[in-house]
């Protein structure tokens, strides 16, 4: 329990750094994200690691194994918050991984331990995500680094303010061969685990997941003299739309979400003549999210078309479903039943993990621990310290399960 005390204090330490008073919001390549990795690398050395930060930013650590020099066994989660965060989503996984490690007697095991801190899972600055991890895995798109947050500073810029050069983000790249595999635990965000009064649950997939930035246009005008019949109003094409998305997710089967939505120019007696919104769209297998997407597009193009509009979008973030690695799972299974549940639930990932990206490089497999009434992405989100407990119990048994088999 201590261990899972400490956990949550950290948890509590971390939700301090927030670039906003009032709320907690910590994004990619911040003050706070720097001060972030500096407490980060200092619990990591106090539980024995070695520690460095790698040239995307990521907060790395590292206890070698039974002899210097063998294949990691990866460790670890995200700091990064979406706006109004939680404290949970991330750097419980973070913490776990450290206190797991100190735990563990590193020097008896057939793989080394390494912990990662990734530097931006959300993609809350640059609205794409998976910025640490797909340095890390190497599956990094030079695309990107024009990317502007809402101050207009490019993801480039940001590199070198925050003290990194981007002509050296390829150190930051690893080899297959580095690593034997990668274990994340993370909150569940959503109440399966809670609805089976489980504490613990191991993920079977994460699911591919499309993000898209999309502007509708009309044509601005007075709120009193525009007659319906002559007006182009973007707004009510783009609300139409939203609605739509949510029609067809259903029925699809997907989970499709309208999470930002701007009016321009934003008089409250002015007609809207652009609208710029985002599309999030989640499905368990690529095929039925794409086919979604085909769909809301037809939409797009109907409403449009009824109403006089113009429309374009641009996708900002793709990533596609994972299935998780079986002989991984096993291990994590058999945390699960040394930490009391003999019959571990299986679930598929809702939300998107950094594992998404690692799996580029190593097999990957999650612990999921129950938060309360499923509430992620939310200042009200919950774990119990029990659970944290359990999860501790889990993922060093995990560890150890896997350790087992290797040797
Ligand atoms: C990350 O939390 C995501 O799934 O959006
Ligand atoms: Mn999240
Ligand atoms: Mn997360």
């Amino acid at each position: 329990m201590n261990d899972a005390k400490l956990i949550l204090e950290r948890c509590d330490e971390l939700a301090t750094l927030s670039s906003e008073p009032d709320r907690m919001v910590r994004v990619h390549l911040s003050r706070q994200h720097k001060t972030a990795n500096e407490l980060v690398a200092g619990w990591m050395s106090e539980a024995g690691l070695t520690t460095w930060q790698d040239a995307a930013g990521n907060q790395c650590g590292r206890v070698e194994g039974r002899e210097p020099g063998l294949p990691a066994l990866l460790l670890g989660s995200h700091i990064d918050t979406v706006p109004d965060a939680g404290r949970y989503d991330g750097m419980l996984g973070v913490l776990l991984a450290i206190a797991v490690a100190g735990r563990l007697d590193a020097g008896t095991l057939p793989f080394a331990i390494e912990v990662v801190a990734f530097s931006d899972e959300e993609g809350t600055r640059f609205g794409t995500a998976l910025l640490g991890s797909r340095a890390l895995s190497g599956t990094w798109n030079d695309d990107w680094w024009n990317f502007t947050d809402t101050d207009g500073i490019s993801l480039f810029e940001a590199f070198h303010d925050f003290g990194l050069d981007p002509a050296r983000l390829p150190g930051a790249f690893r080899r297959p061969e580095e690593f034997v595999g990668y274990l994340e635990a993370h909150i569940e965000q959503g109440p399966f685990l809670e609805d089976a009064d489980r504490a613990l649950g191991v993920v079977t997939s994460i699911a591919g997941a499309r993000r898209l930035e999309f502007t509708m246009i009309g044509k601005a005008g007075h709120a009193g003299g525009s007659p319906y019949d002559r007006r182009k109003d973007a707004l009510v094409g783009a609300s139409e739309l939203v609605v739509e998305i949510e029609r067809i997710s259903k029925l699809r089967g997907v989970i499709g979400t309208v999470g930002k939505l701007e009016v321009f120019p934003g008089g409250v007696n002015v007609i809207p003549g652009r609208v710029e919104f985002t599309i999030d769209l989640r499905a368990e297998f690529d095929d039925e999210r794409d086919a979604a997407l085909e769909l809301f597009m037809s939409a797009a193009e109907v409403i449009a078309g009824r109403r006089g509009l113009q429309f374009h979008s641009r996708e900002l973030y793709r990533a596609d479903a994972v299935v998780c690695d079986l002989d991984l799972r096993a291990g994590i299974e058999a945390g699960i039943r040394a930490a009391g549940d003999a019959d571990p639930m299986a679930i598929w990932s809702r939300a998107g993990h950094d594992g998404m990206a690692v799996c580029a490089i190593t097999p990957i497999a999650m612990l999921f621990v129950r938060c309360k009434g499923g509430i992620s992405h939310h200042p009200d989100e919950h774990v119990r310290v029990a659970d944290v407990a359990a999860a501790v119990t889990a993922f060093e048994a995990a560890v150890l399960a896997l350790a087992a088999t290797a040797a």
